[in-house]
């Protein structure tokens, strides 16, 4: 697929056709998870990172965590577009501007409520320059794609807003949680690169060896079999003393076995059996719920983590 079949099939969804599309071509605008809260856990300075992550929100925090090295390998076609318009963004506008362009609904220095100002035309000729400096392609995606859509907010049709609370988007952030975060990122993310490979992790032979992979949730839409076939697939990308988070597991109780689940993912000694080797590590991370409303439950976000020896 070029980025001209690239722009019509996304133009196509704006004006209308959006019904016809296989899951996860909707870009996530943000992260569901913590990775603020897991990237401690990684050893990413000067190391290499593989990761799905249609937001280019795993790219972007890696970078500012020092990793080099970074693949973004993802089903969605629009993924490496939509990094790219973000970092930009960094790069081009203030902090107020930046959440004025990608957030659903504002919080704090910008008000509260719906954004009109959401992914507006004055701000992306703003950063247009930017985005052309730094890779062609996205430029062409953005520009010709704003080009051939009727009613401009219409863009929205090609994102999942599942995570739109501005508390939490930036609580889960390392760069987005205060101004001052954000201006060090501003320096920090002249230096990014990452190598873009549009696939399907499940289907395709992947190439490369790597110091860490993240596998974000894939857990929620895949079951332990397939989950097995594929950490056991990848285990052979990894490098020794490398960490593959391979499950992003939300508000669980670590001691509790809820029966009633049918995501064995959640079943904690089920899959402590199953995985076997595979399951050398679990953090427990910071929950929205707790980002949102201080509010605990005994409950936490949980990573489950291949350390390779
Ligand atoms: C499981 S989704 C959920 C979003 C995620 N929790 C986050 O915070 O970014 C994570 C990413 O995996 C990508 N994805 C889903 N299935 C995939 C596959 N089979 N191969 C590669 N990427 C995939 C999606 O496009 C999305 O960007």
């Amino acid at each position: 697929m070029s980025v001209n079949d690239d722009v019509v099939s996304a133009a196509a969804r704006c004006n209308g056709r959006y019904n016809v599309i296989p899951e996860f071509w909707h870009i996530y605008s943000f992260n569901t998870e913590n990775i603020g809260g897991y990237s401690k856990y990684f050893d990413l300075q000067n190391k290499s990172l593989l990761t799905v992550g249609s937001s280019g929100e795993q790219v972007i925090n890696a970078h500012l965590c020092g990793a080099k090295a970074i693949t973004l390998y993802d089903v969605n076609p629009f993924a490496k577009y939509y990094t790219w318009l973000k970092i930009a963004a960094i790069l081009r506008l203030d902090y107020n501007e930046y959440q004025r362009f990608f957030f659903e609904f504002t919080s704090g220095a910008v008000g509260h409520g719906p954004n009109v100002y959401r992914f507006n035309e004055r701000l992306f000729n703003k950063l247009a320059p930017t985005l052309k400096d730094l890779d062609l392609e996205s430029y062409i995606f953005w520009t010709d794609l704003y080009a051939s859509i009727k009613k401009k907010s219409d863009i929205r049709y090609i994102f999942k807003d599942e995570e739109f609370r501005a508390k939490v988007i930036k609580g889960y952030s390392l760069y987005l949680n205060s101004e001052e975060d954000f201006y060090k990122a501003k320096k920090a993310i002249k230096s990014i690169t990452f190598n873009y490979v549009h696939g399907d992790l499940f289907k395709d032979k992947v190439e490369g060896q790597f110091d860490n992979i993240w596998l974000s949730n894939l857990c929620t839409y895949h079951n332990m079999y397939e989950m097995y076939s594929l950490i056991e697939k990848l285990a052979h990308n990894l490098n020794v003393d490398g960490r593959m988070l391979f499950a992003y597991l939300y508000e669980i109780d670590p001691t509790f076995d809820d029966e009633e689940n049918d995501n064995l993912m959640y079943r904690l000694d089920i899959a402590k059996k199953y995985l076997g080797d595979y399951l050398s590590e679990m953090h427990q991370i910071q929950t929205a719920r707790e980002i949102f409303w201080k509010d605990k439950r005994d409950k936490e976000d949980l990573i489950l983590v291949y350390h390779k020896k």
